[in-house]
């Protein structure tokens, strides 16, 4: 059942490993500049993302909704947002399109002014699956409305599908169906942890999608995830293929070179501090997306979701004095340099332009 599985992606999340085992971020560096010239009162950074204004380049990238305990979770996280300033992307909300009883465990960050909020449906649910029609506009603008969402996010899942057990293996036309969603609502595609290749985000770009969440490899591993599902259900075959695409996908700096392609992108995947975010800026990101650093403060209260942010904006504007960037357009001109495997990676794939 999909609200068993909400309730287990939390549990494993939080007491499981799911971390990819290499976290690219630390072979993203950052040009020290002895002398800033910069003074850190000074320091703007806000953003206009999607019509909306952050005070922070900071997007908390989907978690949850849609089971016992979301509600709780998703509020903290709301609370925490409006209070920062920061953008709120909301789980997968299939489930509550599907069975209206569930929509309060999404509904509720209604109660926050929270100043971007993003909603979510799988792509591969805009598409037929075996014994299931395709999800179409109509539940979208459902979505949408539930949490008065500015734009939608479709995730791209594949390789969690491969793992679970529930899979919907097909992924013929999902393209198209994206299209069609894109010509009547604000669309943001959004991989899950495997990350977005160049042919992809212009593939995307020409169906009108308005920006990319590249959620690349480096940090939670839906693969993982479904790992340990599947091992306490004793499902060997689903247990082995989670085992060995535990590290698949393009690493997430990588992938913001590669979803370059004049769109905002927001880079989420293995951010553990405000650090990583000016990374991901300087690479050419507009904000940094975090996902699970957020779930244990979520768990918590709001004022735990507060402190949490605050410190990463706190790191993410240390960054921006010791490199001389008053604001955001600055930092994402600020030179980087790629070392080990990252640079290795990047070197073999040479992107163009
Ligand atoms: C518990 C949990 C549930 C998630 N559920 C969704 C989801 O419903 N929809 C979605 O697009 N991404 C979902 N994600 C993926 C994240 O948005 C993000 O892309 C991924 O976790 C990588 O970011 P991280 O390394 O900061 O965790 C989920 C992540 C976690 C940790």
């Amino acid at each position: 059942m999909v609200f068993e599985r909400k309730a287990d992606h939390i549990d494993i999340c939080l007491n499981k490993d799911v971390n990819a085992s290499q976290n690219y971020w630390n072979n993203v560096h950052m040009l020290h500049k002895a002398l800033p010239e910069v003074d850190m009162d000074e320091i703007d950074c806000s953003i206009e993302l999607f019509g909306k204004t952050l005070a922070a380049p900071i997007v908390i990238s989907a978690i949850t909704g849609g089971f016992d305990g979301a509600e709780k979770i998703n509020r903290n996280l709301a609370e925490g947002a409006a209070r920062a300033g920061v953008g709120l992307g909301l789980g997968s909300q299939r489930a509550a399109v599907e069975h209206n009883e569930l929509a309060p465990t999404y509904e509720c960050i209604k109660d926050y002014d929270v100043p971007l909020v993003i909603g979510n449906i799988g792509a591969p649910q805009l598409i037929e699956q075996k014994n299931k029609p395709a999800f179409g506009t109509d539940g979208c603008k459902r979505a949408m409305e539930m949490i008065d969402a500015d734009i939608l996010a479709i995730h791209l899942n594949y390789l969690q599908e491969i793992v679970q057990p529930e899979g919907d293996l097909n992924a013929n036309g999902c393209l198209e169906a994206i299209g069609d969603i894109a010509k009547e609502m604000p669309v943001l595609a959004k991989e899950t942890g495997a990350g977005l290749s160049r042919d992809i985000a212009q593939d995307l770009r020409l169906k009108g999608v308005k920006g990319f969440d590249v959620g690349g490899l480096g940090g939670t591993s839906f693969s993982a995830v479904e790992y340990h599902r599947a091992m306490s259900k004793n499902e060997e075959t689903l247990a082995r293929l989670g085992e060995t695409f535990w590290n698949w996908g393009i690493p997430t700096p990588l992938s913001i070179l590669e979803a370059d392609v004049g769109l905002p992108i927001i880079a989420t995947g293995g951010l553990n501090t405000g650090l990583d975010a000016a990374k991901a800026i300087s690479l050419g990101a507009i904000a940094g997306g975090y996902s699970r650093k957020l779930l244990a403060p979520a768990m918590e209260s709001a004022d735990a979701v507060e402190k949490e942010l605050n410190m990463l904006i706190a790191e993410l504007k240390g960054a921006m004095l010791l490199t001389g960037a008053a604001n955001v357009d600055a930092l994402q001109n600020v030179p980087v340099i790629v070392t080990g495997i990252l640079s290795e990676w990047l070197n073999a794939m040479e992107p163009e332009g």
